[in-house]
């Protein structure tokens, strides 16, 4: 009975996972997370280290996402080497990149290419970063460096990772380096993250022509804690707004929305500046009013009641596993964007030490990933965060978001189930009632009921 059920998804579409240079390639110590690091700013007594070992062996773990039957994956270059001082450039680490993307291609993985996740180099974050609107053109001028080297081997860029999360956890929440609590600031940084992806979409097709160029953002979901509350409510849509719609609308049309376009000057030649929307996507919060965190600008932030948890996530807060909320981002991004473009899932995960609740969670969200599909959304690939457990930023190596568990002091690699579930869905282009039966059975109403 249970066989005959059947999600196929479209020819060529793209399985894979994402990764980025500072939380996979170890030894990075010329960029800012390196110094935040060391500062002692992130869980005690955890470094980076060598993180996954990728500069000596990504291409023992890009075997692994062959096996899988993965056809893409994501990694990002790191600025830092190969511009570790202003102007001055290494061509060794263009050689290592080179070697890693003519590594993937011989396995018919498509290598898809982050220019600036989450990391900058010293000299940059020492200027100000792109607090300071004179210093794009320094990213754009790497950009420009690194696709006059790489061009012939990757086709597919990713400009900037996460405008939003860079701001509001940068110069908003302060977990994030440089720390700073300045709502101001942080407009002026979005403002020019959208200002460095449009100048470097320009410098990238002025070269590559037929690349597919886009960024992506994370799209986490805010709903009102009480859904009857006027103040639950317009909180949950400032921060949506805020964090979100924001950001896009000025990434699409160079206006930013009301009132930030009073203080923000529109963006020249935004519109039309991207092939396609990377769409991260990990879960919602419920926001409500709280007259007792003045501390919190009286916003509470926490987990749908009743739901299934991830484990502690980004400020230690367990996260819903919400797969619906891929579906509601996929329609709002299709809408708001007037479809104009394909879509791809450029990061969607779930920490998960146990891989207790992972199976059922990838498998739900890849049906509601297919409800939009078979509803006409244009998604063309869907890349998993991540291969193996990573560091993950400022919570160390305390979560994990691996379909691979890796132990980081030995190196060891330990496949989780999750992994050959993934492996058997990229295998067959298609989710099956029997891997369903399989690896998560609780959850065949929901795959193919789309409940
Ligand atoms: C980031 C990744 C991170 C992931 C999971 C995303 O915001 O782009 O670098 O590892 O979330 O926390």
């Amino acid at each position: 009975m249970a066989s005959s059920r059947l999600l196929r998804f479209p020819d060529g579409f793209l399985w894979g996972t994402a990764t980025s240079s500072y939380q996979y390639e170890g030894g990075n110590t010329n960029n800012q997370w390196y110094r935040w690091e060391e500062q002692g700013h992130i869980r005690p007594g955890e470094h980076c280290g060598k993180a996954a070992n990728w500069w000596e062996r990504a291409e023992s773990d890009f075997a692994l996402a062959e096996q899988m039957g993965n056809n893409a994956l994501r990694l990002s270059v790191e600025w830092s080497r190969i511009e570790p001082g202003e102007g001055r450039w290494d061509s060794q680490a263009i050689d290592r990149y080179r070697a890693m993307l003519t590594d993937l291609r011989n396995r018919r993985i498509k290598p898809m290419v982050t220019l600036h996740h989450f990391t900058e180099p010293l000299w940059f974050a020492d200027r100000d970063g792109f607090a300071n609107e004179h210093n794009i053109r320094f990213f754009v001028r790497y950009v420009t460096r690194v696709v006059q080297h790489l061009h012939d081997l990757c086709d597919f860029w990713i400009t900037i990772n996460e405008p939003n999360v860079y701001t509001a956890l940068g110069y908003v929440l302060g977990s994030y380096p440089p720390g700073q609590h300045d709502l101001l600031r942080a407009q002026r940084v979005i403002r020019n993250l959208v200002q460095a992806h449009v100048e470097a979409f320009y410098a990238i097709r002025g070269l590559q022509p037929e690349a597919q160029i886009g960024y992506c953002l994370d799209y986490r979901l805010f709903d009102p804690a009480r859904v009857h509350s006027p103040l639950d409510r317009g909180l949950a849509w400032l921060h949506q707004t805020f964090f979100v719609w924001n950001t896009l609308q000025a990434a699409e049309t160079g206006r930013f929305t009301f009132p930030l376009h009073l203080l923000m000057p529109p963006i020249a030649q935004a519109a039309g500046a991207r092939d396609y929307h990377g769409i991260n996507y990990y879960t919602r919060e419920m926001v409500g009013f709280d007259a007792t965190l003045p501390s919190a600008m009286f916003v509470r932030r926490s987990a749908a009641p009743g739901s299934v948890y991830s484990d502690a996530g980004r400020e230690h807060i367990a996260e819903e596993i919400y797969p619906y909320g891929l579906y509601r981002v996929l329609k709002s991004v299709y809408r708001r964007a007037r479809g104009n473009k394909p879509m791809y899932i450029t990061e969607n995960g779930v920490r998960d030490a146990v891989d207790s609740r992972r199976p059922q969670a990838l498998l739900e969200h890849l049906a509601m990933l297919h409800r939009a599909i078979s509803e006409g959304i244009p998604v063309r690939g869907y890349l998993h965060w991540t291969l193996v457990d990573d560091f993950e930023w400022a919570e160390g190596w305390g979560t994990h978001l691996g379909l691979i568990a890796m132990n980081p002091l030995t190196q060891e690699r330990t496949p989780r189930r999750s992994a050959s579930l993934y492996g058997e869905i990229c295998h067959a282009n298609a989710i099956t009632g029997d891997i369903v039966e399989r690896y998560a059975p609780q959850a065949m109403e929901r795959v193919f009921g789309r409940l």
